[in-house]
């Protein structure tokens, strides 16, 4: 894992997009993993600015979203169909042919699960996934003591999920205990991973998953496995390290290489 301490997360959003838009500009169809939920969304913001401002052409571009709520509609306002139309979708131009998202509805949901899967390694698997992390430290909603190989399937969200998550739900809305996420098995597939946290909520999460050891019971710490994985925190998020001062010389000693 490679570690990158920013000033702000307007700083981890702008090296996120930088990285995409390279890979972009070398791969037109580049396929993205991408994720909802606060953490992303300035990475979407600076995504919609470079297509309005300065034309970046996303018109080949393939997306797989991590994970659905199962019971809302795609006109839910808390639907991460309606999330990413509202943050992206709708102001770029990728065909909505292009755009994927995990099954959440009818019979045979697993056999469209295995499709999911199948799908994403038919377009050549993920060339960049987006992720956040739980305060819990899951991945899409691979919640603590899921199968570090597991493929795209349903999850029941835990407690603590459903507590973090229920600040966009007004009382007496009906918060969904189910859905459907990429597994960490296909998480991993991806050939690139770029995983902000901001905020000292996250600083355990980091902790564990940085300095822990590989356990399903943090399951961002399958990251450890991944070679090509970069986290972008802020000073709050990486408190609890206990190594922080090396990831942060190693970060200007890297930097000083490229330069
Ligand atoms: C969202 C997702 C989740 C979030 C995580 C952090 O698609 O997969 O794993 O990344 O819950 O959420 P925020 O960014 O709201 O703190």
């Amino acid at each position: 894992m490679q570690i990158i301490v920013c000033e702000t997360p307007d700083e981890g959003a702008d090296l996120v997009t930088r990285e995409i838009l390279r890979r972009l500009e070398s791969k037109p169809d580049l396929v993205l993993g991408l994720a909802t939920g606060s953490t992303p969304i300035g990475v979407y913001e600076r995504l919609v600015r470079l297509h309005r401002e300065k034309g970046v052409d996303f018109s080949r571009v393939r997306t797989f979203n991590l994970d659905e709520y199962i019971g809302l509609s795609a006109e839910h306002p808390q639907s991460y169909r309606f999330f990413m139309r509202r943050h992206l979708f709708d102001a770029l131009n990728i065909p909505a042919a292009n755009i994927h998202f995990p099954p959440t509805e009818g019979p045979e949901l697993q056999r469209k699960c295995r499709e999911y899967d199948e799908k994403i390694q038919a377009v050549g698997g993920i060339d960049i996934q987006i992720l956040g992390i739980g305060s819990n430290g899951h991945i899409g909603f691979n919640e603590p003591t899921s199968s570090l190989r597991s493929g795209t399937r349903v999850k029941t969200l835990t407690e603590k999920t459903l507590r973090d998550n229920s600040r966009f739900y007004s009382s007496g809305e009906t918060q969904p205990h189910l859905a459907t996420t990429m597994g960490i098995g296909t998480i991993l597939g991806a050939k690139r991973i770029l995983l902000q946290a901001f905020g000292e909520k996250k600083a355990d999460a980091i902790r564990a998953i940085v300095e822990g050891p590989i356990s399903a019971f943090w399951p961002g710490s399958v990251l450890q496995l991944h070679p090509e994985t970069t986290l972008f925190l802020v000073r709050a998020s990486a408190t609890r390290l206990e190594m922080l001062e090396y990831y942060v010389r190693t970060h200007h000693y890297h930097r000083e290489l490229e330069e």
